[in-house]
């Protein structure tokens, strides 16, 4: 016989929601790390017990949480970031959702303090299974430290799903290290049971982080183009001996995976295989990122004008890196890279996700000021 519907418990409903955004350890880093980052973060500094399953801590000296809004820091659709449908259209910051603390709050045991810029006093929330327990306010450095202890250890068939401490904090390592490439300007750090394994301290240079996980042998190319407002930055590891292609790809400050891009890659055959990354700043308007629970894909609004971007400016970094210089680009005969290609090596202190999109400016007008830091 056929059930009634009934509306689901909030305790139960919002442990479903959690799922969809916190996944393993490595979701609930790139959450609070994409937060930092959002924050203005120079530092971010990452620790794990047991891969995570224990406990997960990111640190960072952004611009804070006031006391007064840490309880709905954890409240879902609570955000700083967007206010209206219109920002739908054109967001420029990593989260806007105002899920991610909810569900990470939803499914541990956690701790928030934090001080805010301009306050005198920090706060400490603490949350179990969703519910808050304490809301104090207590001496804090600058910044903001989440604790999140236990994952999932309301859900314990989602718990027993997690993978080896090993294999999560190698998952954990290579988000660190993506997103180190992508914003030379932070300071990375992971420890593991107390061990650091993991800094960027001081390293400004995309090269030189690349080489820190891709190794210096082969060379690394890198190719920069600009086509109106879209910029596309490509480091490149051939493979000595052929074999697969491998891609990173950043859009807008945002790891993603993207069908597109992969295939423009692809298109581009044997002779591209390699270890690509790539790095694409469009103007937020150009692109939805509102299309996936995990914010992990994006839909381009001219997906046909990004795979030529990046097609041709693959094709150009491995023509010129074979040493044959070529003098037109197979393909749509309307793609024209900006002439010359910038190539001037790599861009160290470039924060590469645009707050503000200057209008019909510039990509690469906002660099190394963002606003004030906190204290
Ligand atoms: N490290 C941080 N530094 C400063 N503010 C933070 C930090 N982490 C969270 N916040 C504040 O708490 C709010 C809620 O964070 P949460 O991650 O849940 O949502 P979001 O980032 O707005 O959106 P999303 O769910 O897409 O990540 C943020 O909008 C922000 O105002
Ligand atoms: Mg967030």
């Amino acid at each position: 016989m056929k059930k009634s519907i009934r509306r689901l418990d909030e305790s139960v409903s919002s442990r479903i929601a959690a799922g969809e955004v916190i996944e393993s350890p490595a979701s609930v880093v790139k959450e609070l790390l994409e937060n930092a980052l959002d924050a203005y973060a120079r530092t971010v500094r990452v620790s794990l017990r047991q891969g995570g399953k224990g406990r997960i801590v990111v640190e960072d000296d952004g611009h804070g949480i006031p006391f007064g809004e840490l309880p709905l820091a954890v409240e879902r659709f609570a955000t700083s970031k967007i206010s209206g449908t219109e920002d739908l259209e054109k967001i420029g910051t990593l989260g806007y959702r105002g899920e991610a603390l909810a569900s990470l709050a939803a499914v541990s045991r956690l701790e928030i303090r934090s001080l805010a810029e301009g306050s005198s006093g920090g706060g400490l929330l603490k949350c179990t299974a969703g519910v808050i327990e304490a809301h104090l306010e207590i001496p804090v450095e600058k910044g903001t430290r989440v604790q999140a202890d236990d994952l999932f250890f309301n859900l314990p068939a989602r718990r027993k799903f997690l993978k080896q401490a090993a294999s999560e904090t190698r998952k954990v390592g290579r988000l660190l290290r993506d997103y180190a490439v992508a914003y030379p300007e932070v300071d990375f750090s992971l420890s593991c049971d107390g061990r650091a394994v993991y800094s960027t301290a001081g390293v400004r240079e995309r090269r030189e982080l690349l080489e820190e996980q891709w190794g210096n042998d082969p060379a690394i190319h890198f190719k920069k183009s600009r086509t109106g407002d879209m910029v596309v930055e490509a480091f490149w590891q051939p493979h000595s001996t052929g074999g697969r292609l491998t891609s990173t790809v950043f859009v807008n400050g945002r790891r993603v995976t993207d069908p597109v891009i992969r295939a423009a890659l692809s298109s581009l055959g044997a002779e591209a295989s390699g270890l690509w990354f790539l790095l694409i700043e469009v103007p937020p308007g150009f692109v939805d990122v509102n299309i996936h629970p995990a914010k992990a894909e994006v839909r381009f609004k001219d997906s046909g004008e990004i795979f030529q971007a990046v097609r041709a400016t693959a094709e150009l970094l491995v023509t010129v890196s074979a040493g044959e210089v070529r003098t037109s680009f197979r393909g749509d005969s309307t793609w024209q890279i900006s002439s010359p290609p910038l190539d001037a090596g790599v861009a160290g202190n470039v924060r590469t996700r645009p707050e503000v999109f200057p209008q019909g400016g510039s990509l690469f007008a906002r660099v190394s000021s963002p606003p004030k830091q906190a204290k």
